[in-house]
């Protein structure tokens, strides 16, 4: 039987119950195969690796060490609630690495959106193997590896996969959710008591809001990404549009237009906002975001956001306009 094949026989995890029966399952699972050893999890705080570090904090408690690499491009709020999650509410080892720094330094001047992801997928493997390095007698990796990552394996996720460790730190996998679609994997979250805004929550690109500040990245740019982000999101919970709407996120390119304010002018950037639907990403179609909404938020940009002067929404579905801009 090959273990990377999800049986015709399992059933599809719908709700609690199931859910729990597999936590079980797994718990038990992960017990035999870790025995009294040590596990090393990358934790990102999206779903995937926090429904793993949820599951292997239940099965083996401090045996257990996250590893959370702050790179600098997640979404405001993330890398707290990341540790308020794991560290004080679920008493896990976590390991919290304030890399911004190192990130923005190494992409300074990248403006190349391939060469941009490599120097963040290189620089994480870096930051990863250093932690990884300092701890002793780890012999197990944990990855949020799903089944539609082993169906394409060399889709999108591969990239932001740790496999790219050095021959001395090579640890077996260990991948409970390996069997289990997107949403099975929110389920079973739920279940394990992780917050909504976690288990629901869009799906994010590895390289993060690295692709949403296109060009060369740079910090004030980068802030204003973040920000304008934050209020989008903000907005769309608030109008009860979280976890209806596929993606919704906003991009601040590279470049400037004119604007005016207190009868000065002002040489700032725009903000573009793309909100989508799909159900696999390979195609999209746009939200229709109610016009009193983008309203609001268009002004909450404009009079919150520093170096902001413009607002724009992107109509374009995909094909021929992917997702992201980058
Ligand atoms: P595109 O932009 O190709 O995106 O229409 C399709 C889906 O994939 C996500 N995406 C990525 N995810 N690393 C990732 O982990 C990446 O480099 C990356 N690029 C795009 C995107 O957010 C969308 O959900």
């Amino acid at each position: 039987m090959n273990e990377n094949v999800r049986p015709s026989s399992m059933k599809r995890i719908t709700d609690e119950s199931l859910a729990n029966a597999f936590i079980d399952e797994q718990v038990e699972i992960l017990r035999k195969q870790i025995g009294d050893k040590k596990v090393l999890l990358a934790l990102s705080g999206g779903v995937d690796s926090s429904v793993v570090a949820a599951l292997l904090i239940k099965a083996v408690g401090k045996q257990l060490t996250c590893v959370h690499v702050n790179h600098g491009l997640l979404r405001k709020g993330e890398p707290e609630q990341v540790v308020e999650v794991f560290k004080n509410q679920m008493n896990a080892n976590l390991v919290y690495v304030d890399a911004v720094d190192r990130f923005l330094d190494k992409l300074a001047n990248v403006s190349d959106p391939e060469e941009k992801r490599k120097v963040i997928g290189a620089e994480f493997i870096r930051v990863f193997e250093e932690e990884a390095r300092k701890l002793e007698g780890i012999e197990f990796l944990a990855q949020g590896t799903i089944y539609p990552d082993i169906l394409e394996s060399d889709g999108i996720k591969a990239h932001h996969n740790v496999g790219g460790l050095p021959e001395d730190l090579q640890f077996s996998l260990v991948e409970p959710v390996k069997l289990l679609y997107k949403d099975e994997v929110r389920v079973v979250g739920k279940a394990l008591g992780l917050p909504d805004n976690m288990v629901y929550r869009q799906p994010f690109p590895g390289p993060g809001l690295g692709v949403r500040c296109t060009g060369a990245i740079t910090r004030d740019r980068l802030e204003a990404l973040r920000e304008s982000d934050a209020i989008l999101r903000e907005e769309f919970a608030k109008a009860g549009l979280q976890g209806k709407v596929w993606q919704y996120f906003t991009i601040v390119p590279d470049y400037k237009s004119t604007g005016i304010k207190d009868n000065k002018r002002l040489w700032d950037w725009p903000c573009i906002i793309r909100a989508v639907n799909s159900v696999d990403a390979t195609s999209a179609t746009i939200e229709e975001i109610p016009y009193e909404l983008l309203n609001k938020i268009v002004k909450r940009i404009l009079a919150e956001v520093n170096g902001i002067n413009r607002v724009l929404y992107d109509l374009s579905p995909k094909p021929i306009a992917t997702i992201e801009w980058e």
